[in-house]
């Protein structure tokens, strides 16, 4: 199984777990020492298996391509894809590709690393994509989505959770249709508030703010790790795409999430972003 953010919060248990489960675990990770505690802990995890880490900065594209290259080519059986790097950002930045930094570790890593890896992915695997109820009252703007018109760390992020959604969704369409579809699933949830470093890196007013209602109803990091780890290892699932689980349960995202005219719109611009070389084929189309 190939997870991002595997170093911390829900990404770290889940990865642990599903190694206890008898996953051997290949992880991305941008911070090497964090990185080294997860691959101690998966080691111990699962003494048998050999726990694999990739670092990578995911907000690049050139990382993600690489990396997704990497892994390709050392692992020819991909059971479970799950995307799951992500994070907020108070002031806008911009990468060296010129994206907005939320946008291009929230959103085009999971497009660039799941396109890449999809010839990978066995017949009937999965991909779990770690969205957030964030999506509910967000809406995209097609004309601005680098936010350069207005920056808002928390209105921004949700923007890129309603993209994962919306990404299952045109994802799970081109995995179910065609002749060469392969039984591969995608799904995405949403962990619930979740007590990780979520924010803490943030800055400014939205980070404090963040740090501050973490302990009067955030859940564990166990806890919220549980619809990852039922999404990549329950039988309840197999066959079971294009949905949006909370709480190991599916359930209805917005309306705006549900518009697969918007999902097809961004995936057509991530794909011209993403500028994969011809030789990174099969694309989906
Ligand atoms: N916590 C919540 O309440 C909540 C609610 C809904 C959805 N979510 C979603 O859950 C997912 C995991 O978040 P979490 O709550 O577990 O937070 P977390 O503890 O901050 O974990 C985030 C993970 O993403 C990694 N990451 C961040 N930037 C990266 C980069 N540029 N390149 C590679 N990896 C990077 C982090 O690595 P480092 O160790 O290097 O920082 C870390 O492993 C995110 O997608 C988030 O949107 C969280």
């Amino acid at each position: 199984m190939v997870i991002t953010g595997a170093t911390s919060g829900i990404g770290e248990v889940a990865a642990i777990r599903l190694a206890e489960l008898g996953a051997r675990i290949i992880h991305i990770a941008r911070d090497e020492k964090r990185a080294a505690a997860t691959q101690a802990a998966l080691k111990k995890a699962n003494p048998a298996a050999n726990p694999v880490l990739h670092l990578a900065d995911l907000s690049l594209l050139s990382e993600m391509r690489r990396v997704a290259r990497a892994i390709a080519a050392a692992e020819p059986k991909i059971d479970v894809l799950i995307n799951n790097a992500g994070a907020m950002v108070n002031k806008r930045q911009v990468t060296a590709d010129g994206l907005e930094k939320t946008f291009a570790l929230n959103h085009m890593a999971y497009f660039v690393i799941t396109n890449m890896l999809l010839p990978n992915i066995v017949d009937h695997g999965r991909i779990v994509v770690t969205a957030s109820n964030a999506h509910r009252g967000a809406s995209l703007d097609f004309d601005d989505l680098q936010s350069e018109r207005g920056y808002r760390g928390f209105g921004v992020y949700s923007e890129t959770k309603l993209m994962n959604i919306l990404f299952t969704r045109a994802l799970a369409r081109r995995l179910e249709s065609g002749s060469g579809a392969r039984g591969i699933t995608a799904n995405a949830l949403h962990p619930g508030f979740v007590a990780t470093r979520f924010g803490d890196q943030s800055g400014g007013v939205l980070g404090g703010v963040i740090k501050l209602i973490k302990p009067l109803g955030a859940i564990s990091p166990e806890a919220g790790a549980k619809t990852i780890i039922y999404l990549a290892s329950s039988p309840d699932v197999a066959g079971v795409s294009g949905q949006y689980f909370f709480e190991c349960n599916p359930t209805t995202p917005t309306h705006e999430a549900l518009n697969d005219d918007d999902g097809e719109r961004l995936w057509k611009i991530s794909e011209g972003i993403a500028e994969l070389p011809a030789d990174d084929s099969p694309w989906l189309v």
